[in-house]
């Protein structure tokens, strides 16, 4: 770690503590203010309990409340045999000497609690928040791969989020994985690691088969060209309504005792499943097309993130699983005999390979449909491997909604069984709750934009209620749009996950 900045030394000087300050791990004093109380607090404590510094250091901790003190140790913490923590508790407060930053400690149960002295804590913190500026706040020695050694480099950590799916609505889960992972994105790089943003779009499968289709029959070139999520949202739809009056009929005919067998070999889905395999057998043509529509709603996507200051740095998403991969994939859960045979398809049966509850928790998934096509497991199984060659990450984060816990614990045994248990060890699934009562007044929000759309409005209405400061509000169309987006994240901040 650097030097300690002489500023902060004279501080410590002035006020007649011992400099430099004793270094512990994770005590980062030159970044963190509270550190410096830490380490204080250490030195003292060594002597009146006679107890490892490197045991009481970690042991000092942040309090729930600020009635509870400014730092907090539990007593027990220290594994002083012989007399009780309560009893301990109030030896040691008797002990504790006159100190320049601290008052002398009070007990409450197993609890020793301490409160810093407030003019000396401003006078180490204001020097440090003018030095530091916009960093402070910052500590960029956390993302270091060795703490002492800067030349090793930072660790590196995909935050994947947002990951909405091309032609369909971008609902709550979306919205919060986008404010969470962005979030979670920012904070990490304020903790100095390397963050690579990955958004994995929903952009791959029959339904984009059957998009094609919907394009074909509704589509039109301007509409796709000024507002593509729209338009592809738009044709999805009513394509959608032909499939379900097309399964209708088939239901239909087949209870009269008629023959289907025309809606069934050559109707829509049949088209749409066709249409598919094409496009995973990269037909230029069902590629060309597919590879616009891609194109031209990432485009979009990008103006409405930036609208809430978030960026990506890969567009990746289920498009993009390498298909030579998945075989490979495929062929190696086959040879270790995880995957197995079941009615046509390729599923892999948990219960046969974890006892007891936790492998049947964990249920039979298909990898592989009838048709040899591949799912949305198969190609999260391939794209973490892919990310692996790509980035070479320390640690990756999945944000996405608790309603897929089960499929991201299937998918990170898959990969322990396969072998990896190192990667398994460094993937992690960021869940969340969906909100209720997200649904928007119009009811037709349906896309990001609308949505934040809706709140800007809804903020200029607020506003407008007061009249007289309404008019001193130099754009207030702009600050209306700026408040109502920050309102969105402030009240998915304000509670927990
Ligand atoms: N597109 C998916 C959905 O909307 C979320 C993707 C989550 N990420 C993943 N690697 N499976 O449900």
């Amino acid at each position: 770690m650097a030097a300690q900045p002489s500023l902060l030394a004279e501080k410590l000087k002035s006020l007649s503590l011992a400099t430099p300050l004793p270094k512990y791990p994770n005590c980062y004093p030159e970044v963190n203010p509270v550190d410096i109380y830490r380490a204080h607090l250490t030195s003292i404590l060594t002597e009146v309990t006679g107890v490892d510094a490197a045991i009481i250091y970690p042991a000092l901790q942040w309090t729930q409340t600020l009635e509870k003190g400014d730092l907090v140790l539990p007593i027990p913490a220290l594994r002083v045999k012989g007399k009780k923590p309560d009893q301990l508790g109030a030896e040691w407060v008797e002990k504790f000497p006159e100190s320049p930053l601290v008052h002398k400690p009070t007990t409450a149960g197993t609890f020793l609690q301490f409160f810093f002295k407030v003019d000396k804590l401003a006078q180490i913190l204001i020097p440090s928040i003018l030095k530091r500026g916009k960093s402070f706040g910052r500590n960029e020695y956390i993302g270091l791969k060795d703490p002492v050694d800067e030349s090793k480099g930072r660790k590196k950590i995909i935050v994947e989020f947002s990951s909405p799916n091309i032609a369909k609505p971008f609902h709550a889960g979306h919205l919060r994985s986008t404010i969470i992972g962005g979030f979670l994105a920012n904070l990490y790089q304020g903790a100095g690691w390397d963050v690579v943003r990955v958004n994995y779009l929903g952009d791959w499968g029959k339904q984009y088969g059957l998009l094609a289709l919907a394009f074909e029959k509704y589509g039109s070139e301007e509409a796709l060209e000024a507002d593509p999520i729209k338009h592809l949202f738009e044709i999805y739809v009513k394509i959608n309504v032909d499939l379900s009056a097309e399964k209708d009929e088939i239901k239909k005919l087949e209870e009269a005792g008629q023959d289907a067998s025309h809606l069934k070999n050559d109707g829509l889905d049949e088209q749409a499943r066709r249409y598919f395999k094409a496009m995973t057998e990269n037909d230029a043509k069902a590629i060309a097309l597919w590879k616009r529509f891609r194109e031209l709603s990432i485009t979009r996507y990008m103006q409405t993130y930036a609208r809430l200051n978030i960026h990506f740095d890969d567009y990746s998403g289920e498009s993009q699983v390498n298909q030579d991969r998945m075989d490979a994939a495929a062929l190696k859960l086959e040879e270790m005999k995880i995957s197995e045979e079941s009615e046509g398809a390729v599923i892999v049966d948990f219960a046969k390979h974890i006892p007891g509850k936790p492998g049947k928790s964990l249920e039979r998934p298909i990898i592989k449909k009838k048709d040899g096509t591949a799912l949305y497991l198969t190609r999260d199984i391939s794209e973490i491997m892919q990310r692996v060659d790509k980035y070479h990450f320390d640690y990756m984060i999945y944000v996405v909604a608790t309603q897929q816990d089960l499929h991201f614990k299937q998918l990170f045994k898959i990969i322990e069984l396969m072998g990896h248990k190192d990667i398994a060890q460094k993937v992690q699934h960021i869940n969340f709750g969906m909100v209720h009562g997200m649904s928007t007044r119009k009811g037709n929000a349906k896309f990001l934009d609308d949505i934040l759309e809706e709140v800007g409005e809804k903020m200029h209405e607020v506003m407008q209620k007061n009249q007289s400061k309404y008019e001193q509000v130099e754009n207030p169309l702009a600050t209306a749009d700026i408040l109502g987006i920050s309102s969105v994240m402030v009240q998915d901040m304000s509670g927990k996950r």
